[in-house]
């Protein structure tokens, strides 16, 4: 019998759902590019994945994070900065737990502890009150990058990488705070040490550190308002796309063919399969967005309790979960600048193949094209919601789908 807690589309307190699709590029670049680089001590820059909520920065993140885990590599929570806090605090307080888990704590050496008692005290007090007390010792940022260059030198000996994960980097609205952030992250990941090769030879190599920033796509301008050109040599970003179609159907693939093992009553197992008729229900309401694929899928489950999930289950699910998929939407619309919205909705006021600029400008009351300025491509490059080709056309096909039909609402059949 299929129980609501075996729902293998539901994510984790921290984890993310099983059912997992897409991404594999950004995987990919951990695997194969990012960690095999840095463990053999190249530079590689940190990441940043920016994009519009639920589009799957966290969880995507978190599951490089597990990889990471389970090949021994030293990782931090997934350090969220809620707004007007003190990220450096925050990062402080991470770094030492990892400091704690990688034994450092236990060694002897006398500037490691003057580095761990200065970093205590940041975790401890945060940097605004350690600045105004007039604290002796290096400048928060600097103790930061210490105690990181201490965690890659550590994890370096052991074979394994340290990986740092800043959650919803748009938080970080504190202009001092942003710059002593990416200063302390960059500067660890630009160090070099000496190491000694084979046959006695000393090289200058770079540490086993992965950074990893996530959040809203405002950080991209932010950062560079800070760091300027600074940032882009340390941190290569990335603007998350929806999920293909494609992608979506073939991480269903396996529960349609063989299905999902759950353990039945008697100690054994069962499986429960999805119909392909339900499958194509789940991609189709989806709408590339991993958010709405994950409650499509949950809710299908949930809807029954039989080994098959049918189409019937996942409209069922999905009815009650419409007003959340409107949220969803809402939540990308509210957020965008009046002009940026304004243009969203004139261009879905115009049928597909004929959303040309002029077509849009007209609509969204516009003397000329020009004066539309930089917001389509802002919409285009920093939020990805549509794409400037012949013609425009949505990228955010919920947001396209919300505004130009009845979804999501389903009609029963
Ligand atoms: N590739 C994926 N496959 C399946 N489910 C996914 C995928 N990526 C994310 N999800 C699910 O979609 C939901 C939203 O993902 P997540 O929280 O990572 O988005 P986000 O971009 O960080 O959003 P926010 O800006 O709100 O923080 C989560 O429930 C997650 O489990
Ligand atoms: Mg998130």
């Amino acid at each position: 019998m299929r129980e609501p807690v075996d729902s293998p589309f539901s994510p984790g307190a921290d984890t993310p759902p099983r059912i997992w699709a897409g991404r594999s590029q950004q995987l990919n670049d951990w695997n194969s590019i990012l960690r095999p680089r840095r463990i053999s001590g190249i530079d590689e820059r940190g990441r940043t994945f920016l994009g519009e909520a639920g589009v799957g920065k966290s969880s995507l993140v978190r599951t490089i994070a597990r990889d990471a885990e389970s090949r021994g590599d030293w990782v931090t929570d997934q350090i969220r900065i809620p707004l007007g806090s003190d990220p450096m605090q925050r990062l402080a307080g991470e770094l030492l737990n990892l400091a704690n888990k990688a034994g450092l704590s236990t060694r002897p050496r006398q500037e490691l502890k003057a580095i761990l008692a200065r970093v205590s005290s940041i975790a401890a007090f945060g940097v605004s009150l350690e600045l105004r007390e007039g604290q002796e010792g290096d400048e928060p940022y600097v103790a930061l990058t210490k105690l990181l260059v201490e965690l890659g030198s550590a994890a370096m000996a052991q074979g394994v990488m340290v990986v740092v994960h800043l959650d919803e980097v748009q938080n970080i609205s504190d202009e001092a705070a942003l710059s002593q952030i990416l200063t302390a992250l960059g500067d660890a990941l630009a160090t070099e040490v000496t190491v000694t090769a084979p046959g006695g030879r000393e090289i200058l190599r770079h540490l086993p550190l992965a950074v990893y920033l996530t959040g809203l796509p405002e950080f991209e301008e932010m950062a560079h308002a800070q760091q300027g050109a600074t940032f882009a040599r340390r941190f290569l970003t990335n603007t998350l796309r929806p999920i293909t179609d494609e992608d979506m159907q073939a991480a269903l693939q396996g529960i349609v063919t063989e299905g999902w093992e759950i353990p039945d009553q008697h100690g054994g197992s069962d499986y429960v399969v999805l119909d392909p008729a339900a499958r194509d229900a789940i991609v189709d309401l989806s709408k590339g967005e991993p958010f709405l694929f994950q409650l499509a899928g949950a809710y299908g489950w949930y809807a029954g309790d039989s080994d098959t999930i049918t189409r019937e289950d996942v409209l069922a699910g999905w009815s009650l979960v419409e007003s959340e998929a409107v949220s969803h939407v809402c939540r990308i619309l509210d957020r965008l600048p009046e002009r940026e919205r304004q243009f969203i909705e004139a261009m879905a006021q115009i049928d597909s193949g004929r959303r040309t600029l002029t077509a849009i400008a007209t609509a969204a009351g516009y003397a000329t094209p020009q004066q539309s300025g930089a917001v389509p491509q802002r919409l285009d490059q920093i939020r990805g919601i549509i794409s400037r080709g012949k013609p425009y056309a949505f990228r955010h096909r919920a947001v396209e789908a919300y505004l130009t039909t009845d979804w999501p609402r389903i009609e029963a059949d």
